[in-house]
């Protein structure tokens, strides 16, 4: 059958002959299988790579196949999980249940109801993939909004977004490259007051000095050479709408000035002009650099940058928010896969868990950017782990780098920030759940919480 290669099983049993027979019988079947012979084995092995199913012996040494079990749905929900018990045991079987176990077999294992239930479950396991993301796209749909995102950190950007948008408030947004800085810029202007008027846009990375002054204030016909009629600005053009300086960080010095005083007084002059033009616009400016560092190294007024600073909005790093993977990498594939006129379906969970894993150096744009080249590449109707650039394949994002890259050097206090707040992340806000993940009293946490300036309102959306 298609794709049943690519299915991952862990059998894991305290018996050698037992792990034997099973993997024998499945690898037969053309799964790829893996064995565990303990609880701790089974939750490392889960933790450490992905897989549609688990079976597992109840009755083992150690840990106990419950325990593993109720760990193994906290490491990975998604994982579906067939439990082996002896007749004797049904009760336990139950409760195996009851605590996530999809089904269970019966001791000595009839070979053929295996084969059965194991292909009724990767059934199962490829449809509720399907299932999730669909769900979650429709939980998405922000009014005038293509901002695409259903983390924590997205729904603040939202709850931002709706009280600022409203206003004529200067906002400055702030973040890596390709975290959807113009996006945001454009859902500001599509949700104000001002969105039946222009949007303009300008980069003022793209030109020099000279160019941007005159593409920002216009020119007097004959102004320098070139100027051969009188042209209008963007701050004159973007009159009753929203002006969007892009990459704000590159401006001159001179310019700097220039645009503090438009700022002041909403008023300027063309390049070779004395004439003073009056204007009505809402200022969206972005920038990838740190502002104040360049504030600190003269290379920013300061005086602007508090001018800047009304409401600053700092968009997330993909890596920071890894729950949006699937519903951005689904959305782009429908996007771009109607745009070539070919027929995907989706993503192998394969592909789509090295999708959630990669480092994402380049945020949304590399992942746009990836899924593009991979429904390009693809041949059968599901994207593959074959299909994404070897880069993503080789490299799953070291869990230990990334511990590293987390704690190091950093105080105890800052260490405990980030631990709650990403647990809080992953739970997708549910507090009770991250005080148990983290063993410490939901008082505690909410203690800690306050600090750290979350209200209570704020609690389990
Ligand atoms: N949350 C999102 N939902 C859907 N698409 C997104 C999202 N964020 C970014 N994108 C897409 O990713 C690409 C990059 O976004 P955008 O240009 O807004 O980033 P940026 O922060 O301005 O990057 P840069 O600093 O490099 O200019 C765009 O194609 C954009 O449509
Ligand atoms: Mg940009």
């Amino acid at each position: 059958m298609e794709g049943k290669k690519k299915h991952k099983i862990l059998v894991v049993d305290d018996e050698a002959s037992q792990r034997e027979l099973l993997e024998m019988v499945l690898s037969g079947e053309g799964y790829q299988v893996q064995t565990g012979s303990s609880g701790e084995e089974a939750i490392q092995k889960v933790e450490e790579g992905f897989f549609n199913l688990v079976i597992m012996d109840l009755k083992m040494g150690g840990m106990g196949g419950l325990e593993a079990l109720r760990r193994i749905k906290e490491v990975s929900p998604a994982i579906q999980v067939l439990i082996v018990t002896a007749y004797a045991s049904i009760d336990t079987a139950v409760q195996a249940m009851r605590s996530g176990a999809l089904n269970y077999l019966t001791k000595p294992i009839d070979l053929e109801e295996l084969k059965i239930q194991v292909e009724k479950t990767m059934e199962l396991s490829d449809l509720l993939a399907e299932n999730e993301t669909l769900k979650a796209q429709v939980e998405n749909i922000f009014q005038n909004s293509k901002i695409i995102g259903k983390s924590r950190r997205i729904h603040e950007i939202f709850d931002t977004l709706a009280m600022v948008a409203p206003t004529d408030a200067t906002v400055l947004i702030l973040g890596e490259s390709g975290t959807g800085k113009e996006l945001l810029a454009d859902a500001i202007h599509a949700n104000s007051p001002r969105r039946n008027g222009p949007f303009v846009k300008v980069n003022c990375a793209a030109l020099p000095e000279n160019l941007l002054e005159s593409e920002l204030f216009g020119h007097e016909k004959g102004s320098f050479t070139g100027a051969v009629a009188r042209r209008e600005g963007r701050f004159k053009l973007a009159d009753g709408g929203t002006l969007f300086l892009d990459e704000v960080a590159e401006m001159s010095l001179l310019l700097q000035a220039k645009l503090l005083r438009v700022i002041q007084s909403r008023s300027f002059e063309r390049v070779g002009g004395t004439q003073t033009l009056k204007t009505d616009v809402r200022l969206v400016v972005a920038t990838n650099k740190d502002l104040e560092e360049e504030v600190a190294r003269g290379r920013f007024r300061e005086d602007l940058y508090y001018r800047l600073n009304v409401i600053p909005i700092r968009m997330p790093p993909l890596r920071e928010r890894r729950e949006d993977i699937p519903l951005l990498a689904e959305h782009f594939l429908t996007l771009i896969a109607s745009r070539n006129n070919k027929m995907i379906r989706g993503f192998t969970s394969e592909a789509m868990d090295l999708l959630i894993r990669s480092r994402w150096r380049g945020n949304v744009r590399e992942l746009e950017n990836v899924v593009e080249r991979a429904v390009i590449m693809a041949k059968g109707d599901l994207i593959r782990p074959e299909d994404l650039p070897s880069q993503l394949l080789a490299a799953p994002e070291p869990e230990e780098e990334r511990e590293k890259e987390m704690v190091a050097g950093q105080t105890l206090s800052e260490v405990e920030r980030k631990a709650i707040l990403t647990t809080l992340d992953l739970t997708g806000g549910n507090r009770t759940e991250t005080a148990r993940m983290l063993g410490i009293s939901r008082r505690t946490l909410q203690y800690k919480l306050k600090e750290y300036g979350f209200s209570e309102k704020k609690k389990e959306q």
